[in-house]
């Protein structure tokens, strides 16, 4: 496994795979890996000829009271676990390589950012979107992974690939779980063990909420509240918001056709939760 920080290097390795005719898979990752990461990698291995992984904190896409300075590190636990993953080249540049001095172009989905986490983490996804085509355009992946528990950010990269004409297939992956529900994240290693178990409240709501529908409960409303009423019983949870929205748009819908995502963010203690479900 080979490990790149430097820009050039990564393009010029990239060029030569390409050129050889390997078609590369690309996983754009913070670092703490987790099975959740490993479910992406085990994809890009299967889809593609080269395995690029990146670890990159990309610091446009916190907030100024948000956990970039904390957000947590462990570059030798990574590696060993890309390593375990037969990961071909880790890209970890830093984020004065990547925001040289005087950086100012950015990339805006404007629409679908507005929404869900958009609207609790202003600029959270022009961060993303501009870090994302910088890395596409570094690592030259034609197949790109995402995990589904950032259902929104996948959404949103799928759009700029499509609004700019970018070469890169965009493939999700399925949430994944630890056996009780909670949906892997990185940042579920803020949690102590009382909040580990409250956290579990967002699954349980999720499947309140899935439980409902499939019992043709079609109002929204009613959704949320029953929803809503099992957070709120959990003390160490506070919502930032449960969203009943369309799968495409995520416009809010006040009563399901046929199909709509469920998506909720919770904080609890230092860490905010998101989790979703689609439904239909
Ligand atoms: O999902 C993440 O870990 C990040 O948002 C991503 C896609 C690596 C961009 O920094």
């Amino acid at each position: 496994m080979k490990l790149i920080t430097d820009i050039e290097e990564m393009q010029a390795f990239s060029n030569h795979a390409r050129k050889m005719g390997k078609s590369i898979a690309f996983v754009p990752t913070m670092g703490c890996l987790h099975d959740g990461h490993a479910s992406l990698l085990k994809k890009g291995k299967e889809l593609g000829d080269i395995l690029v992984m990146s670890i990159f904190v990309n610091p446009i896409q916190f907030g100024p009271r948000e956990d970039y300075a904390s957000y947590p590190r462990d570059l030798k636990r990574d590696l060993a676990i890309a390593e375990a993953n037969k990961v071909d080249v880790v890209f970890n540049p830093a984020a004065e390589v990547m925001y040289a001095q005087g950086f100012q172009t950015y990339v805006d989905v404007a629409y679908l950012s507005k929404h869900l986490c958009g609207l609790s983490r202003p600029g959270y996804f022009k961060g993303v979107a501009t870090v994302v085509a910088k890395l596409f355009t570094i690592v030259k992946a034609q197949i790109a992974i995402f995990g589904e528990k950032d259902y929104q950010q996948h959404l949103i990269i799928k759009k700029m690939v499509k609004d700019l004409n970018m070469d890169v297939d965009v493939v999700g992956m399925p949430i994944v779980r630890e056996i009780n529900g909670l949906a892997m994240s990185s940042r579920n290693n803020y949690l102590n063990n009382d909040e580990r178990k409250a956290a579990l409240c967002l699954y349980t709501a999720l499947m309140k909420g899935k439980e409902l529908f499939e019992n043709d409960i079609k109002e929204s409303g009613i959704i949320l509240q029953e929803m809503r009423s099992i957070i709120e019983a959990e003390p160490l949870a506070v919502i930032d918001y449960i969203n009943v929205c369309d799968i495409n748009t995520l416009e809010d819908l006040d009563k399901i056709q046929d199909t709509a995502l469920l998506a909720l963010a919770v904080k609890i203690g230092k860490a905010r939760l998101i989790d979703n479900c689609i439904l239909g």
